[in-house]
């Protein structure tokens, strides 16, 4: 990377990519926590989804303190956490947007599709300074599905549960405005199923190690920069990177770019790496690219991106939601 080239190296301290999704016509921005909400008001995001349930009074607060500022959205999937919600708007003067999450196979948050649904919204509809915006659900359980044809399948007929009730809800003449759903895996398949309005999926922007291995759709942007620290023999070389730096749940991460390089052995402050034919030229000192096998727990590790373009650095954005996670 030639640093030399650009002297006035801009830093940015918005939610930068934020506002560039938005620029190219996102309507909004989909956070998984309160923490990375308020982050986005700070910079000047208008429309955001919390894609999770908000629980407890501290964070009743902060959210009804953020309905002040934008318009907001969260997911529910129980009757008392609706009721607590509502008296926390009420008591600050506050509207809150709700879609319910139903259930659609991953077992993870959400109600069960069907009644169970209609009853949450219901009650959200007789909620006093609650607006029933639409349904929620995510088929996190299908978006690594190597084959295509299979995740296709499966994805539909996920999306049909939603659908369905979707069409249960507005037989009882409640309208349902926004039916979100998809992470990057499915994007493709649940976009073009016509009742969904809106996809959640954020993993594209970057692509990491575990989404190219099934997808080809986007290119991978997200490196860590790392320097070879040892050569104890011809065959290994050690990087200055380890589990603090690039995570290993979904695998390995990989050097980029080098031939005859095995995937990256993690310890705490190391990454070990097997070495043969142009790989063993390389020496204490010099530059290796790793790319992680999950971009999301990997970015959390840091404070910066570094924006390089054609091998020359031109931005430095700081990673404003980085440990927001309460
Ligand atoms: C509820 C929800 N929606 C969307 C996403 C985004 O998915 P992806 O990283 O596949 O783009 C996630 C990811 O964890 C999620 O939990």
């Amino acid at each position: 990377v030639k640093t030399n080239l650009r002297p006035h190296i801009k830093t940015h301290k918005t939610p930068i990519l934020a506002h560039k999704q938005i620029q190219a016509g996102a309507i909004g921005i989909c956070c998984a926590k309160l923490g990375e909400a308020e982050v986005m008001v700070a910079g000047g995001i208008k429309d955001i989804l919390i894609a999770n349930q908000i629980v407890g009074d501290q964070k009743m607060s902060r959210l009804v303190g953020l309905a002040h500022h934008c318009n907001i959205m969260i997911a529910v999937d129980d009757p008392k956490n609706v009721a607590d919600i509502s008296s926390a708007a009420q008591a600050s003067g506050a509207i809150v947007r709700m879609l319910v999450e139903v259930n659609v196979g991953m077992n993870r948050c959400g109600v069960e599709p069907g009644e169970p649904t209609l009853a949450l919204v219901r009650e959200i509809e007789k909620s006093p300074n609650l607006e029933f915006a639409g349904l929620m659900g995510y088929e996190g359980h299908l978006v690594f599905c190597a084959d295509y044809q299979e995740r296709a399948a499966k994805t539909k007929k996920a999306m049909q549960l939603l659908t369905d009730t979707v069409e249960l809800v507005e037989s009882a003449d409640i309208p349902v405005e926004i039916v979100s759903a998809a992470g990057t895996g499915t994007y493709n398949i649940t976009a073009e199923i016509p009742r969904i309005t809106e996809i959640q999926a954020g993993s594209y922007i970057f692509m990491d190690g575990r989404y190219r291995s099934i997808l080809k759709d986007f290119d991978c942007a997200l490196s860590l920069l790392t320097t070879v620290i040892s050569r104890p023999n011809r065959n290994r070389l050690v990087v200055d990177a380890g589990m603090k730096s690039i995570t290993n749940e979904f695998g390995p991460p990989e050097i980029i770019g080098i031939q005859g390089t095995k995937p990256v052995r993690l310890s705490e402050e190391h990454g070990t790496v097997y070495v043969e034919g142009d790989a063993t030229q390389l020496r204490p000192g010099d530059k290796v690219d790793l790319l992680p096998s999950h971009g999301d727990t990997t970015i959390n590790l840091h404070n910066h991106y570094f924006a390089v373009r054609d091998g020359i650095l031109e931005a430095v954005w700081e990673i404003a939601g980085r440990g927001k996670f309460r």
